[in-house]
């Protein structure tokens, strides 16, 4: 135990890391540690000050919550001071807790038997964003504040009349004239992937976890910022009420549910401290299913008048407690940085740290994606990091702590040669292609040349290959393959169907039975579907569902193998770099080779044959112009075109006066039209490509059906979950007849969303953006407005 020198030493240097601490979460909406390192700094510094009360000072951190308002907002000051909660971390905290409870209301403790009276609580889950204070008058929303220190918060009132399910007047009637309603502003987990994602790509400051990007979003001077980003509201209280209100804290959150408040779905009521543990214990075990992140859950004495017996202790109701949850995020040290090759030859960097346990599982390896990445975060070997492991996902460093740096770190530096086979490893090139051109950039991504000469890339590919969804080849697991490779055995995919009897008995694992069983399996895969066989190829970028596409569509290897980048586009959900990669891939000698041998050892594909209809729906000569990505040409010049030389034939050969005649066709389109055919090379590849569709059975409809004037021209939908009243495929014909994309991902760029029963991520996806939700009866009713029959 240190004695009063040490004590007042490490007390004053806890009060200024905590201080400091303070400032960066509260003010700046950038902490530089875990909550839960904060929590245990925190308690040092309580449990020293408990043991030295003389210590005690007025301004220790421990006798205030939160932290001074940012001075760019005006100040609030909260009638009702902001409370926070004491926290329960095990079960017998709960009990004590509602022991206290039982002995502050005089009621009789339960026996040994148990026995006794049950003390009624509501639970909540505790949501983790930032508390807000939200006042109406006469059901007008008239201000909107943060916590701030408890007793003054910023006045955020702009910003919160941004967040969409925060109502802006009252709904129904019997509201009291002043109520201050109390509740979480957070992001949901979809939401804040969607931000990140959206801020990546803009070059912008990604966030650490969805608390840091509500805050972050919350407090910004310009609204306008806050009304792009996804945030929501949670009511879970009042503050000041002038009028009447019922007498439970639950019978409080239904009438301002019926006010249309949005209050938690998850919000019950349990009799004891028992019934309080099993609802710890059941939103325990869906924390990671909820759209949203919660750091554990709040209970509250439901009785009003016990609430106000109760009373406070400090800055603590005693009728509430947060009971938490095992923290998503602790500090560790990065002691290196290995790197992984994948199966596309991607040399990943991944962080080896010093094992930590966050949330309950021990973490010694987290990713860091990307090179990128390893900038981004600017950390270097040594340092102390943030380390977040949240659902399945693998774990992921968010933060470094650059305060903790030490002198002796060392830079993040990506291998010259593959660390598996030596190869050179080089830094993938980002092509852009538009309006005929293609433009360079530096990828993120390092790749290992070595091909399936790299061992590591090898074992993936092989893996990759064998695995149920591909080939389906059960009894090769990670380690045999392994063998397989590490022994010479097997060097390429097509090297399993030469494997023998004698080859494999004796590896590790391998009995006789267990070598005849695989030996069988082997066979048995010797008939896939073309789907399956292309996506056993492990193509970049083609997963199952592209696999199935190109399978549905082009209904043979060797079309798939042949087919031009542009005529790939055509295929549903089929974008340009994807079909570079398909193309590139198979113009690989290499790959060609192993598909041969593949073949010629057996593989039997199962269902080539005739070509698909969905290939051929819907194209159009203005529309392949337009694909041609000619400078200056854009739809409606190619739609002009189209109808006045009928042909890309004609089109090549029109000369400078032909064009000039096309209507509302400027100088300069007609100019770059005529450089751009007068290139034999773009003439013939033009051809090559229309004869290719052609042959893949994609004849052009004519122009009049061209989208132009049609009532949802120009507009992107997209159908999800189960339609009952008709098939998608319908519901698709009626909306691309009246001129509308309709498209497979929900993005900013789509117009509505068809969403039937069963509905997921992309429903979740459309409402976090705001984009328009219509159910199958909804849809039907505005095709009818249309004019379609239905
Ligand atoms: S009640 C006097 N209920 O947790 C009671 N708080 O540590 C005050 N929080 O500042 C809060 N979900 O930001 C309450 N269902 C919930 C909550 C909740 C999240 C946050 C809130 C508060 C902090 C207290």
């Amino acid at each position: 135990m240190p004695d009063a020198q040490a004590a007042a030493e490490r007390i004053a240097q806890l009060r200024s890391e905590l201080d400091a601490h303070n400032y960066r979460y509260h003010v700046l909406d950038e902490p530089s540690i875990p909550d839960a390192e904060y929590d245990r700094l925190f308690h040092e510094l309580k449990a020293l000050e408990t043991e030295h009360p003389q210590l005690v000072t007025p301004d220790s951190p421990t006798q205030r919550v939160g932290s001074l308002a940012l001075s760019a907002f005006g100040e609030v000051k909260h009638e009702v001071p902001m409370l926070s909660l004491g926290n329960a971390f095990e079960e017998d905290d709960l009990r004590d807790f509602d022991r206290r409870v039982r002995e502050g209301l005089d009621l009789p403790a339960g026996d040994l038997f148990g026995g006794g009276v049950d003390v009624e609580y509501s639970c909540e889950p505790k949501l983790d964003g930032l508390a807000v204070s939200l006042l109406y008058r006469d059901g007008l929303l008239v201000r909107g504040a943060t916590r701030g220190d408890g007793s003054t918060g910023e006045d955020i009132s702009v910003n919160v009349r941004t967040i969409r399910n925060v109502p802006l007047k009252l709904q129904g009637s019997g509201w009291p004239a002043v109520l201050e309603v109390r509740g979480e502003v957070f992001m949901s987990k979809t939401g804040f992937d969607a931000l990140n994602a959206r801020q990546l790509e803009a070059g912008g400051k990604t966030f650490a976890n969805p608390r840091n990007a509500a805050a972050g979003s919350l407090r910004q001077l310009d609204s306008k910022i806050t009304a792009s980003r996804p945030l929501e509201f949670c009511c879970y209280g009042v503050g000041q009420v002038q009028g009447e209100l019922p007498d439970s804290h639950i019978g409080i959150l239904e009438a301002l549910k019926g006010w249309g408040m949005p209050i938690s779905r998850e919000l019950k009521l349990a009799k004891g401290a028992d019934e309080c543990l099993a609802y710890y214990r059941s939103i325990g075990e869906r924390r990671e299913s909820l759209a949203y992140e919660i750091d554990g859950v709040v209970f509250k004495v439901n009785n009003l008048a016990y609430q106000r017996e109760l009373g406070f202790r400090a800055r603590e109701p005693r009728w509430a407690i947060a009971h938490k949850f095992p923290a998503l995020e602790e500090l560790t040290e990065l002691l290196d940085v290995e790197f992984q090759v994948g199966r596309t030859g991607a040399v990943t960097p991944v962080a080896r740290l010093k094992p930590v346990k966050v949330a309950g599982v021990t973490v010694s390896n987290a990713t860091l994606h990307n090179m990128d990445e390893v900038a981004r975060l600017g950390v270097m070997i040594g340092d102390t990091v943030i380390i977040r492991r949240a659902g399945d996902v693998i774990p992921q460093v968010v933060q470094v702590v650059l305060e903790r740096r030490p002198s002796d770190v060392r830079p993040v530096q990506i291998p010259e040669s593959c660390p598996v086979c030596g190869s050179h490893v080089e830094r993938t090139q980002l092509v852009k292609r538009s309006k005929g051109k293609e433009t360079f950039s530096e990828g993120s991504v390092y790749r290992c040349v070595g091909r399936l000469a790299c061992a590591a890339q090898l074992k993936q590919a092989i893996i990759h290959f064998v695995s149920r969804r591909a080939m389906d080849i059960e009894g090769l697991g990670e380690k045999s393959v392994e063998q397989l490779v590490d022994e010479g055995l097997v060097a390429s995919p097509a090297d399993l169907y030469t494997l023998q009897f004698e080859q494999i008995v004796g590896l590790e694992g391998f009995a006789e039975l267990s070598t005849k069983n695989l030996l069988a399996a082997i066979a048995d895969s010797r008939k896939p579907s073309l789907a399956r066989f292309i996506y056993a190829l492990g193509i970049p970028d083609v997963g199952e569902e592209t696999a199935k596409v190109l399978a549905r569509s082009l209904a043979s290897l060797e079309r798939v193998k042949r087919a031009l980048p542009e005529v790939l586009t055509y295929l549903p959900d089929v974008g340009l770099e994807v079909a570079h990669e398909i193309h590139s891939f198979f113009e690989d000698a290499h790959n060609r080779t192993v598909i041969e041998q593949l073949l010629a050892r057996g593989i039997e594909l199962q269902d080539e044959g005739e070509l698909h209809a969905e290939f051929a729906a819907c194209a159009t000569l203005a529309g392949f112009i337009d694909k041609l990505n000619i400078p200056f040409i854009a739809v409606t010049g190619a739609e002009k075109l189209a109808v006045k030389f009928g042909s890309l034939q004609g089109i090549i050969d029109a000369d400078w006066l032909d064009l000039r005649q096309v209507e509302r066709l400027n100088e300069k389109a007609a100019r770059s039209l005529r450089e751009f055919f007068d290139k034999p090379e773009n003439a013939e590849r033009a051809r090559r490509i229309e004869a290719q569709l052609h042959e893949f059975g994609m004849h052009w409809q004519s122009e009049k059906k061209t989208v132009e004037g049609l009532p949802l021209a120009g507009q992107t939908w997209v159908l999800t979950g189960s339609l009952e009243l008709m098939s998608r495929d319908v519901a698709k014909d009626k909306l691309e007849g009246l001129g509308a994309k309709v498209a497979g991902s929900v993005s900013a760029k789509t117009t509505c969303v068809v969403a039937g029963p069963g509905a997921g991520s992309k429903l979740a996806k459309a409402n976090e953006l705001g984009v328009q939700v219509l159910d199958e009866q909804a849809f039907l009713t505005a095709m009818a407005a249309y004019g379609v029959a239905t």
